[in-house]
């Protein structure tokens, strides 16, 4: 059903095939748990992450819009405005991105370093500002600035997260159930960071109607669990609403929100001992806003015997260039 319905939706074809799903081996001897790691960092544009599956439906959407101008907002570590960037620069489009400092720090690598410096890169303006407590609005009226200056912008939400952005993680998700079921392996969950809420909201929505049983976890990165909730599900909503279907009886928001303190964007001591872990054990990346808290909140779920029997499945979402940005933390 979703399948069928997903197909009616222009996208660009950016991805080039499927992202593997492959086992860390060392990791999962170590831990005495088979670990799988879904390689959405591994994406090919501009050093890799989730952002590039939402824009091959937003950035579709641009085009047939006849938009000239790509906006977007996020944090001066933005993964999300870094990929933005490089596909408007990729499609020879402009960019300007509204960027925040969500953490107040006047660390000289955050400032301009990491995805700041690869922002510059691609040409993107930046337009600095105090906070982004009402990203829509503030988005809005950069557009109506530049329609007065004759462009045709288009708005890519906080994130790439709306509907039709989240369509790019519904598409995973059945991506994800194929090579689970070619696999023949049972797996015990799907475990995710939860941010902007598209990633979440679109692949469990995939998976509640293809693989019912399989539970898609969500480590949130900035909020409680109170508080993303209704992020995760609303969104859900509003992507089965633009596919036409409805929330299959087993669509679930679980969330996990232990492991974000202090705030969004500042790692924990658990985020900075995960990154260092998989660097150290499988020579891979994670980083210190998003996947270095969701594979905390893994590793600790092992720990309190969280999951059900089986391998887990970690979704790699990317963000290692914020790494640059970080070195002060480490
Ligand atoms: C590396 C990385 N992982 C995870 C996420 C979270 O994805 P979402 O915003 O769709 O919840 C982001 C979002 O910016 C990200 O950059």
């Amino acid at each position: 059903m979703i399948k069928q319905q997903l197909d009616r939706f222009n996208r660009l074809e950016l991805l080039g095939g499927a992202t593997a799903l492959e086992k860390l081996e060392r990791l999962s001897t170590w831990l005495g748990r088979d670990i799988y790691i879904k390689r959405d960092d591994t994406t090919p544009l501009a050093m890799g992450g989730n952002k590039l599956r939402k824009l091959e439906y937003l950035a579709a959407d641009a085009l047939a819009q006849g938009a000239d101008t790509l906006i977007t907002a996020g944090a001066i570590q933005s993964n999300h405005v870094r990929q933005t960037a490089a596909l408007a620069a990729r499609l020879g489009l402009g960019c300007v991105a509204l960027l925040e400092n969500p953490t107040g720090t006047e660390d000289a690598n955050y400032l301009s370093n990491g995805n700041r410096l690869l922002v510059e890169l691609f040409d993107a303006k930046v337009e600095l500002v105090e906070n982004l407590d009402n990203a829509d609005e503030q988005l809005n009226a950069l557009a109506e600035r530049l329609r007065n200056n004759g462009k045709n912008p288009y708005l890519v939400p906080i994130g790439g997260s709306n509907a039709l952005g989240a369509l790019g993680y519904v598409r995973a998700g059945l991506e994800l159930a194929a090579q689970i079921e070619n696999s023949g392996i049972q797996f015990a969950a799907v475990v995710l960071a939860s941010g902007s809420a598209g990633t979440h909201s679109g692949l469990a929505l995939a998976l509640s109607e293809v693989l019912p049983d399989l539970p898609v976890i969500g480590v949130t990165v900035s909020r409680t669990d109170e508080a993303q909730r209704p992020k995760v599900q609303g969104l859900a909503e509003r992507a089965a609403e633009l596919l036409g279907v409805q929330v299959p009886d087993a669509f679930k928001v679980i969330l996990w929100d232990e492991y974000f303190a202090p705030r969004y964007g500042e790692p924990n001591a658990g985020t900075l001992a995960a990154i260092k872990l998989l660097a150290s054990q499988e020579g891979m990346l994670l980083d210190p806003v998003y996947t270095g808290k969701a594979m905390a909140g893994l590793l600790d779920g092992i720990g309190r015997q969280a999951f059900d029997d089986g391998p887990i499945i970690f979704l790699h979402t990317g963000g290692a260039p914020a790494l640059f940005a970080y070195d002060s933390a480490f």
